[in-house]
């Protein structure tokens, strides 16, 4: 299966100059998606098949074979002129024992350093590096050049070049902090790495498949202009959360989302019962509600389709509002049904969200259930409220909510680094 593949490229005077790709893919296919893309970029293109050894908790014992704790991802490159590659270094740090061991050495001065043979350095640099000291003769009389080692007093550090083979980099499902229930969700320091080595600040990094949005962050953090494409709704709620949560970038623009009713009555034309899920994961984010059950679970859960939380007291005492959304046609027992869900679950207020326009009798069920009166400020809020998809496109109406929200989704950890300027991508 392809997880994911970014795409990179600089521009002279609006003509490609230089691209990269990534594809990341399981090794159930990455061959045949190796033959595909040498067919595509071409053979001699291709750069490198990077192991990403994922560690062993993300294993799955099975008792026929070997764990599986490892993923591929295939890099082709073209460029005019120079390739962008900036390498990439570990630090791995000793004890002066340890370094010892590994047969790392001390000058007079106690600096550490390792050496390594003269290669292609011609008589002339070989005379220069012994001027600055950094010539080491063997007892056999053979020349090796000083690489001198960082750390202090009690630790040796060495910068180790990362190869093709990467095992320092966890599955996301290690990382607690950066889990955002987003199946499929991996590690940022994986997309970091990857447009670090491949791009440098200023380019432009394109994610076709870009789920939860891991590469748009690392390229935001890292300075490069970004695009992301992802095919459903969820995803493109999940990362705009995402973004106003790491970096506070607001009101990212989506192009290609409904922007009238007809747009959205097009979402469900012929799509069966997906069509309905994308449907209600887009209403779902235009009023900024979480889906029942998180990112993962699909469909209603008891009549409740998504959540946004408030506060209520002034000790966090939290509120919520349960929305359910409707596609097709509307009628009042639904209000009723609404209300009882409302009862059921002891939550403060329910948001009906409807494609269809509602009835008369329906307004007036919704103003049978009374208001919520908040303890904080003292005002009321409708129990029940009607939102139409068409009055929350046009912005005639919001969720009429107590003002302290939280964040939709499992909230994204900010990253420091201030807004960069993402230009405009799009003419
Ligand atoms: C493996 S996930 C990407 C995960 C991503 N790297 C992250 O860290 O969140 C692949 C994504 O591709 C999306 N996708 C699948 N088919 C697509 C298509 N035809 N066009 C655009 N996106 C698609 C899926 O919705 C999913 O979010």
């Amino acid at each position: 299966m392809i997880s994911s593949r970014f795409w990179g490229e600089t521009e002279t005077s609006c003509s490609t100059a230089a691209y990269w790709g990534y594809l990341h893919c399981d090794p159930t296919a990455s061959h045949y998606l190796k033959v595909l893309l040498d067919a595509i970029f071409g053979p001699e293109n291709f750069r490198n098949e990077i192991m990403w050894h994922y560690g062993g908790r993300g294993a799955k014992a099975v008792a026929s074979q070997f764990p599986r704790n490892h993923d591929v991802l295939l890099l082709y490159s073209k460029a005019d002129g120079e390739q962008v590659h900036n390498r990439q270094y570990l630090t791995r740090r000793y004890t002066p024992d340890e370094a010892r061991a590994r047969g790392l050495r001390q000058d007079p001065d106690g600096r550490w350093f390792k050496t390594a043979p003269r290669g292609d350095y011609t008589d002339d640099s070989v005379s220069r590096l012994e001027k600055e000291g950094r010539i080491h003769r063997t007892r056999t009389g053979s020349v090796r050049v000083k690489y001198f080692l960082g750390g202090s007093a009690g630790s040796v550090e060495e910068a180790v070049l990362v190869g093709d083979t990467w095992n320092d980099i966890p599955d996301a499902m290690h990382l607690g902090h950066e889990l955002l229930g987003y199946p499929t969700q991996k590690p940022l320091a994986l997309l970091e790495r990857v447009l670090a080595a491949s791009s440098n600040p200023g380019d432009v990094v394109l994610d076709p498949f870009c789920g939860c949005g891991t590469a748009l962050v690392a390229a935001q953090k890292l300075d490069r202009r970004w695009i992301g494409i992802d095919v459903t709704y969820l995803s493109i709620a999940v990362m705009r959360a995402r973004l106003k949560d790491s970096f506070a970038l607001v009101d990212v623009p989506v192009v290609g989302q409904p922007t009238e009713v007809e747009g959205a009555r097009a979402m469900l034309v012929g799509t069966g019962l997906e069509g309905q899920y994308q449907f209600q994961w887009w209403a779902l984010d235009l009023i900024g509600a979480q889906p029942q059950g998180g990112a993962q679970k699909k469909g209603a859960d008891r009549g409740i389709d998504g959540v946004i939380s408030f506060s209520t007291g002034p000790r966090g005492e939290m509120g919520r509002a349960l929305v359910s959304v409707k596609s097709g046609s509307v009628n009042s027992s639904q209000i009723r049904d609404l209300k009882g869900v409302l009862d059921r679950e002891k939550a403060e207020i329910g948001l009906f969200v409807t494609l269809e326009e509602p009835s008369g009798p329906m307004q007036l069920e919704a103003t049978t259930a009374g208001v919520y009166t908040s303890a904080l400020s003292g005002r009321d809020y409708p129990r029940i409220q009607i939102l139409t998809i068409r009055e929350l496109l046009e912005g005639n109406i919001r969720p009429n909510l107590p003002v302290l929200v939280l964040p939709a989704f499992q909230q994204a950890e900010r990253v420091a680094k201030k807004a960069a300027e993402q230009g405009e991508l799009f003419g």
